[in-house]
């Protein structure tokens, strides 16, 4: 972008949000801009608030201080089902999912949730099963499928799935959505190099074509250096750097903090390797 364009207004923005829990002030007055279509990065060690930020900008937890806009409209005190129907949909660090239903009706679901379709939860209880798809829905579910190579699973239960899998489960459900904005807690995290792969061509996919903007916590550096076109970095809950991913890579106190390497973000992405927490699945 240069000096002579307005940025476009955010689509969703924070400002001086702060959350504390007792004594611990998991979020010290944090300020994020996510611009239309863009990929903006949220990274830091665990115990940074990042988390804790995310439930704040999805409407699971009220803020001590602060405010969260959604294309302008102040949404602080919005719940997070509301928050969903404007379009601001996340994935889960631990993916939460249906045991019963295959993967292809979880994509159902989420797609007939946002298109305010009734008798949803009918659907889901009685002996009769899902109503038939329409076309447009069929596209849709067939396009996600695709996109995030699930075709082959697609009528499994979800139950007997890899970590791995449930997560491009839970990344197909949200953009069937349509969503806006995506906020996406360690989408990488229990993936192999492959499913990582396609996760990422995924986000570039949905960001293109659909327009949606994503906000990512990461792990896996390569990816948010990769994909994001601006990086925010939280340290104890503050905000100690934020700038493109060439400025971050060369932000002193950014790589002083970034778990405790000095190195660790200065070199060239294919040379980090940066552990992603221990998945675990919730039943
Ligand atoms: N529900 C909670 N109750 C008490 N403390 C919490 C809660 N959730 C998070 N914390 C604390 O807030 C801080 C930030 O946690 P979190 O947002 O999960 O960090 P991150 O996602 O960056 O690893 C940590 O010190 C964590 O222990
Ligand atoms: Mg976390």
């Amino acid at each position: 972008m240069t000096a002579t364009t307005r940025s476009p207004a955010p689509v969703l923005e924070c400002r001086d949000v702060t959350v504390r829990f007792g004594a611990v002030v998991a979020v010290n007055s944090v300020s994020v801009d996510v611009p239309p279509s863009t990929i903006i990065g949220l990274v830091g060690p665990n115990g940074a608030g990042k988390s804790t930020l995310f439930s704040v900008l999805s409407g699971l937890h009220r803020p001590n201080a602060g405010r969260v806009r959604f294309e302008g409209r102040d949404i602080t005190g919005l719940p997070a089902a509301r928050r969903a129907r404007l379009g601001l949909a996340r994935t889960f660090q631990r993916p939460e999912v249906f045991a019963g239903l295959t993967v292809r009706e979880h994509i159902q679901l989420a797609y007939r949730v946002a298109t305010r379709r009734r008798r949803i939860w009918t659907d889901m209880v009685t002996a009769r099963g899902f109503r038939p798809a329409d076309r447009a829905e069929t596209e849709q579910v067939a396009l996600l499928l695709d996109a995030l190579n699930l075709g082959d699973l697609a009528d499994r239960p979800v139950a007997g799935l890899s970590l791995g899998m449930l997560r491009l489960v839970e990344i197909a459900r949200a953009l069937a959505t349509n969503p806006k904005v995506l906020l996406l807690d360690e989408p990488s995290s229990g993936l192999d190099d492959q499913e990582t792969e396609q996760v990422v061509q995924v986000f570039r996919m949905a960001v293109e074509r659909q327009g949606v903007s994503l906000l990512l916590v990461e792990h896996d550096v390569a990816m948010v250096m990769g994909l994001c076109s601006r990086i925010h970095v939280l340290d104890f809950g503050t905000k100690i750097g934020e700038g493109t991913p060439a400025e971050i890579r060369s932000n002193k106190a950014v790589r002083a903090a970034y778990l405790g390497d000095e190195g660790a973000i200065g070199r060239g992405p294919a040379e980090i390797t940066v552990q992603p927490q221990a998945p675990e699945v919730v039943s």
